[in-house]
């Protein structure tokens, strides 16, 4: 969810269909050689994050995706390469290409295994960058079932106690489906922050909280850097080592070690920017115990956490996924914001390319 600053609102943004979104998405990355099924796939994943308020991760984005397969950054068209499999478990190879795609596959693979055996697990590697990676154990939850999903990335992140940089901001998402509740879908960077809202902040011209980032010498970053390097790092979720920053840096090191390390494809060290290798999970939740059973105790968790009565000055207490969910009723009827920088960058972008201005 974004931060009341880091909000998107008729000053900064203009709202657009999010059909006429993943058309734009679509066009322009096949505007630059995407085969139109890898397209139509990541047009989904990057309109589904911006529906959801995720907008650091959303269709803003496509724009530098279509400069990175142009400059040959990105391999497209790519094949994703099944290495090894078992009935349980896939190693894939993204093949350099779409982070989007793999990731995708590796997901329906993860869901298909888990139909047939109760599990399903896949690693990837030579992959780039896979957005909202709450997307993936979503389509888990519309199978009835439990789904995880992380990626990794080039090192933004300090360890705790640590001065520099060597972990990447390695995203962790988990969902699982509710009956009348709306699905429990935890989406979260291991970092303090996701580095796109400090982009965003960037964009926006406001300054970050303490908190998120320090300098090598330890001092708070407040004016949100441009560059990356060795003189500030992102700090781990907590923050601080009294505030539980060893279990961020801990979680973070868990997702390399799931992502890269049983991959192959590399940790935070050894990643260039915009490398990302990914893993995906799903559960069959009817290899378990019934599944309307299932969903009724998620709904009566759900409820009695929001019956929790709010620290005075705060609203209502929330479950994860439903800021998300919020922001996606909202979009949903109203359209989406699009940041106004972007949205003349992608109109000239489609320009450029000759391929059809839909926004
Ligand atoms: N692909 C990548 O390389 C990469 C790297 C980092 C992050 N990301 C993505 O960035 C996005 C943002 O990450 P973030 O860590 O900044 O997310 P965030 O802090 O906005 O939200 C984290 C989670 O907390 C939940 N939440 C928010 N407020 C809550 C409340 N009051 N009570 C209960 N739950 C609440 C949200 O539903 C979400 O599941 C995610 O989609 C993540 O996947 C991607």
């Amino acid at each position: 969810m974004a931060l009341e600053y880091l909000k998107l609102d008729e000053s900064n943004s203009i709202r657009i269909s999010a059909e006429d979104l993943h058309k734009q998405v679509s066009a322009i990355l096949q505007g630059v050689g995407t085969p139109q099924d890898h397209a139509e796939i990541t047009a989904k994943i990057l309109v589904s994050a911006s529906l959801r308020g995720v907008d650091t991760h959303g269709v803003g984005n496509a724009v530098r995706y279509s400069v990175s397969i142009e400059d040959g950054t990105y391999t497209i068209p790519q094949t994703v390469e099944v290495i090894s499999e078992t009935e349980t478990t896939a190693l894939l190879s993204c093949g350099n290409g779409l982070g989007f795609v793999a990731a995708h596959q590796g997901m329906e693979m993860s869901i298909a295994k888990a139909r047939e055996f109760g599990l399903g697990m896949a690693t990837i590697r030579d992959g780039h960058h896979i957005g909202m990676v709450g997307y993936y154990p979503m389509m888990a939850t519309q199978n009835d079932m439990i789904g995880m999903a992380m990626t990794n990335a080039n090192q933004a992140v300090r360890p705790a106690l640590g001065a520099r940089p060597r972990v990447g901001t390695n995203p962790i998402a988990f969902g699982a489906p509710s009956g009348d509740e709306r699905d429990f879908i935890l989406d979260m960077a291991t970092s303090t922050v996701a580095s796109g809202k400090i982009g965003l902040a960037r964009r926006l011209g406001v300054e970050i909280p303490e908190g998120w980032a320090v300098t090598g010498e330890g001092e708070p970053v407040t004016d949100p850097p441009a560059d990356r390097g060795d003189h500030w790092s992102q700090n781990p979720l907590g923050g601080s080592r009294e505030q539980g920053s060893h279990k961020g840096y801990g979680l973070g090191v868990m997702v390399d070690i799931l992502c890269g390390v049983l991959s192959g494809g590399g940790v935070g060290t050894q990643l260039a920017g915009g490398e990302n290798m990914s893993w995906t999970m799903a559960i069959d939740i009817a290899r378990f115990r019934d599944v309307d059973d299932f969903k009724s105790m998620m709904d009566d968790m759900i409820r009695e956490l929001h019956e929790t009565p709010p620290l005075p000055g705060e609203k209502a207490v929330l479950v994860a996924g439903d800021p998300e969910a919020d922001f996606e009723d909202d979009r949903s009827a109203n359209g989406v914001p699009v940041e106004n920088g972007q949205y003349d960058e992608m109109r000239l972008r489609a320009a450029d390319l000759g391929v059809e201005v839909f926004i």
